[in-house]
């Protein structure tokens, strides 16, 4: 069983809470994997369970609704998934959104609203925190597609890998990295965006990431194989390098 979860902002306390009560749910084997922002993504995730033996995997969604557009995605990219040779022997199913959610939402909303609520007597009114007003000041912003259909091709530990690469170029303190939800060019994915220069790549596994930042970041390079598209501003103004 594969769990996959879109619910956007999950922190780690409450995924915690929502692998228990996946634990509790089924006495299969299973795992639970996010589709958006953190985790290994669904094609990693079914290649692990391929390759820890099973041949039955029920993907089944969760997400309090969850995302129509989603949930009409997943069929082409499990069936795509399921053509590759190497998974033809196994048997691949999708779950459905769990009660389309309205019931299940509606129960868990009764129990909400029969707890006491928490008086806010004695708390300090504030909307931000403190020291929480400038942005680092930076060269680089990288924007990271984190967006299902990237998170998919593994985009969240791309993060991650651009983060070390910045870090063993000694660039992180010229460089902010960003993991975004979707900006488009999802077919393209993983998708990362090179601000203020505008130059846009496609950055599909560790060694392109490494030549972003060596190549790009560094030293001022192109990465043609890679690059895509530049912003119109950066067209208009004529500074990107990129054609
Ligand atoms: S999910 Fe990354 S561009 Fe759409």
């Amino acid at each position: 069983m594969l769990f996959a979860c879109s619910v956007p902002n999950l922190s780690t306390g409450a995924l915690r809470r929502l692998q228990s009560i996946c634990a509790g749910a089924t006495t299969l084997i299973h795992r639970l994997i996010r589709l958006e922002e953190a985790g290994p993504g669904l094609l990693a995730a079914l290649d692990e369970m391929r390759e820890d033996g099973a041949q039955d995997i029920r993907v089944q969604p969760i997400g309090l609704p969850f995302s129509e557009s989603l949930q009409s995605w997943l069929p082409g990219v499990l069936a795509h998934w399921q053509g590759e040779p190497s998974n033809s022997e196994i048997q691949l199913s999708l779950g459905p959104e769990p009660a389309r959610a309205e019931a299940a939402s509606a129960i868990m909303l009764a129990q909400a609203l029969e707890m006491k609520p928490r008086p806010l007597e004695g708390v300090r009114p504030a909307l931000g925190k403190p020291g929480w007003q400038d942005p680092p000041d930076f060269d680089f912003h990288l924007l990271v597609c984190t967006g299902p259909r990237c998170h998919m091709r593994d985009a969240a530990s791309l993060t991650h890998v651009l983060k070390a690469e910045c870090a063993e170029a000694g660039i992180s303190k010229r460089c902010l990295t960003t993991s975004t939800g979707c900006i488009f060019p999802c077919n393209r994915g993983p998708v990362v965006a090179v601000y203020p220069q505008g130059h846009w790549f496609h950055i599909p596994d560790r060694a392109a990431a490494r030549r972003l930042v060596r190549e790009v970041l560094c030293e001022g390079g192109t990465l043609p194989e890679f690059h895509f598209h530049t912003a119109r501003q950066a067209r208009i103004s004529n500074e990107g390098d990129l054609s």
